[in-house]
């Protein structure tokens, strides 16, 4: 069964109220991330992975998301009256980049309901799921990995970073067996946050998935878990324990570089990180900073 993907998911209805009062009128996925909103990185990731049909699930005071794919045609008049190219060109490229589609989520139940939002866009494709609070740097391959390897399989593929054991009950956390394939495992179980000390490995689920659409069945399925919430990683536990629906999941280790940017401490040390690495702002930015921690206590 060979087809291409071509559509991505992007939940993005969460409130932001760890970013209080900056998203008080203002979705947390425009803060930027340098001089980008944080929504951009993850659009363009989907697109330089060739899924240019993008869902974005939504919610009450996110329209500066759809506005930011859009055309602002005022600002474009003012640039080209200008011959401002340059900006020009940043203002029409986020319009340009995919072809973008809004849905709102309603309830906020959860991950997982969000998720199941998407199927009657997504159909009975294959389709991947990023989630915006992870930054995956664009010089490290992920998505692309991941799609072949749901291709291959013909299973559900999740991203797992192995991180220090004492964050794991962050996230979603997968019981996994070695595959011949070093960067991939099979997954034989998964546990939302489970509490500290408890998580069965440091193998913790980032922000990218990309699934079967066997998925939604079992989302309509899934009752609420973690925090009364229906959580995606309880519906790919579901579909991990039955490889006849949906051919099982499997976990593709990521060994790049990714940027949390959910809480307001990973926030700023993205922000630092993707600046440092920047043509622009390196090389006046580094000496700075060595300066800067140099006459730190
Ligand atoms: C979500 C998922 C969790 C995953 C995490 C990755 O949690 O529910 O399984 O590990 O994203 O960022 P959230 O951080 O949105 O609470």
């Amino acid at each position: 069964m060979a087809f291409t993907l071509t559509k991505a998911v992007i939940p993005a209805a969460g409130l932001g109220t760890r970013f209080l009062p900056a998203t008080k009128a203002m979705p947390k996925e425009m803060l930027p991330v340098v001089d980008k909103p944080a929504i951009q990185y993850v659009v363009e990731e989907a697109v330089a992975a060739g899924l240019t049909d993008v869902l974005m699930i939504t919610g009450r005071n996110k329209n500066a998301l759809e506005n930011h794919f859009d055309r602002v045609g005022e600002l474009e008049a003012t640039l080209l009256k200008k011959g401002d190219t340059d900006r020009l060109q940043k203002v029409n490229y986020s319009t340009e980049l995919a072809d973008m589609h809004y849905v709102r989520q309603g309830d906020p139940k959860g991950l997982g309901h969000a998720v199941l939002r998407a199927k009657m866009h997504v159909g009975r494709e294959p389709f991947a799921v990023l989630l915006g609070d992870d930054l995956i740097d664009a010089r490290d391959v992920l998505l692309t990995r991941m799609i072949e390897e749901c291709e291959k399989r013909g299973a559900s593929i999740v991203a797992l970073l192995e991180v220090d054991p004492a964050v794991a009950h962050m996230y979603g956390v997968a019981t996994i067996e070695e595959t011949d394939d070093d960067d991939v495992v099979r997954i034989t179980g998964l546990v939302e946050k489970p509490a500290p000390g408890t998580a069965p490995s440091n193998y913790a689920i980032i922000g990218r998935y990309v699934l079967k659409p066997e998925v939604f069945e079992v989302l309509e399925n899934t009752e609420p878990g973690k925090g009364g919430e229906i959580q995606l990683t309880d519906a790919l536990e579901t579909l991990a324990g039955n490889p006849e629906n949906g051919g099982g999941v499997y976990g593709l280790v990521f060994r790049g570089r990714r940027y949390d940017t959910g809480d307001r401490l990973d926030y700023i040390k993205a922000i630092v990180q993707l600046a440092v690495d920047r043509e622009d702002l390196g090389p006046d930015l580094r000496p700075w900073l060595k300066e800067y921690v140099g006459n730190l206590d």
